[in-house]
């Protein structure tokens, strides 16, 4: 039977023999599969884990701050690189979906890959892939996400980087990773987070992305996600986030006419992300949320609630 202590115990085993006195390096995203892969690399070989989390400027509101102490709390010898003007001027004018994640997907390369440099005799690179990502990434399409590891690209690392790679959670299931960091002591609000894609925000700006609507859709969103928290609906959702239309509808405030930008939100409820069912969410709770919104985010005056399920609608809009 798979335990997460007889889990955890093997597989340091086999990292020390495997990596002996080798430096790593691992790209963090925030999310629950790298967080998890570096905690089990962390108790294996210290400080010989170098993480790198990169913002691109498409992360949650104050996400790359809060997401960056919890790590250094964590122990984890880990650099933030902040990279979002590099991320932004690269994606000025590009509103198709694909082009987006190609180009987050390669200045995240070129960042990380600068980074990666900067440490010294590096061996290993080490990514946080689980099970289902191999298969997803054989069946999903769309292109490179701004994280290494995704379902999207996996093994897509470029030839000349010549690190060799470690999966040690390449045969778990999300349930078993979130296991085995509860027995590794992480913290629960890191281990529940809902899934985020790599190109995050991004994708979900329709068109064209500038910094003004990337500060629009924070603000957005963290009143969304702070609600279902707040109303205890955050774990019953497997995924949640809002989405900054290309459109402009007309309001009114006042005795004044407004013409301003609507947002969708959605929330699905998911095993795999391979289907999803849109959940019904209290009306009370989507009253409450789209009052907050409206009235405290300038520049939107309509929310809708998105009502389809995967298949055949995507869970992301992009
Ligand atoms: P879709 O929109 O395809 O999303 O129904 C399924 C799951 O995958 C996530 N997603 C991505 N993750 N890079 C990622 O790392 C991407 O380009 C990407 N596109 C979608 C999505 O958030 C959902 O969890």
């Amino acid at each position: 039977d798979w335990t997460p202590d007889a889990f955890v115990e093997t597989t340091v085993a086999e990292l020390k023999e495997k990596i002996g006195n080798d430096k790593v390096i691992l790209g963090l995203s925030g999310g629950v599969d790298s967080s998890v892969a570096a905690m089990l690399l962390h108790k294996t070989i210290g400080s010989h884990l170098h993480c790198i989390f990169v913002n691109n400027g498409l992360l949650r509101k104050n996400e790359f701050e809060s997401v960056l102490d919890q790590y250094k709390h964590m122990g984890l010898n880990v650099k933030g690189v902040d990279a979002s003007a590099r991320f932004l001027d690269a994606l000025k004018g590009e509103s198709d979906p694909e082009g987006k994640r190609k180009i987050i997907g390669r200045v995240f390369i070129e960042v990380f890959d600068d980074e990666a440099h900067l440490v010294e005799n590096a061996k290993w690179l080490a990514q946080g892939t689980i099970y289902p990502d191999r298969i997803e990434s054989v069946s999903a399409s769309g292109g490179p996400s701004a994280v290494i590891k995704s379902h999207h690209n996996v093994g897509g690392l470029p030839d000349y980087m010549k690190l060799k790679i470690v999966e040690p959670l390449q045969l778990l299931f999300k349930d078993e990773v979130r296991r085995v960091g509860r027995n590794l002591g992480m913290d629960p609000s890191i281990l529940g987070r809902h899934p985020f894609p790599g190109p995050g925000l991004g994708i979900r700006i329709l068109g064209d992305i500038t910094a003004e609507k990337v500060s629009i859709l924070q603000d957005v969103d963290a009143i969304f996600i702070d609600g279902l928290k707040k109303w205890g609906l955050y774990d019953k959702v497997w995924q949640a986030g809002a989405m900054l239309l290309p459109v402009n509808s007309v309001g009114v405030m006042g005795d004044e006419r407004t013409y301003e930008k609507c947002v969708a939100l959605r929330a699905v409820e998911s095993t795999d992300g391979m289907t999803a069912d849109w959940v019904n969410l209290p009306y009370e709770f989507l009253q409450k949320t789209s009052n907050d919104i409206i009235n405290k985010v300038k520049g939107v005056n309509r929310v809708v609630y998105d009502i389809s399920s995967k298949p055949p609608a995507t869970i992301e809009w992009e």
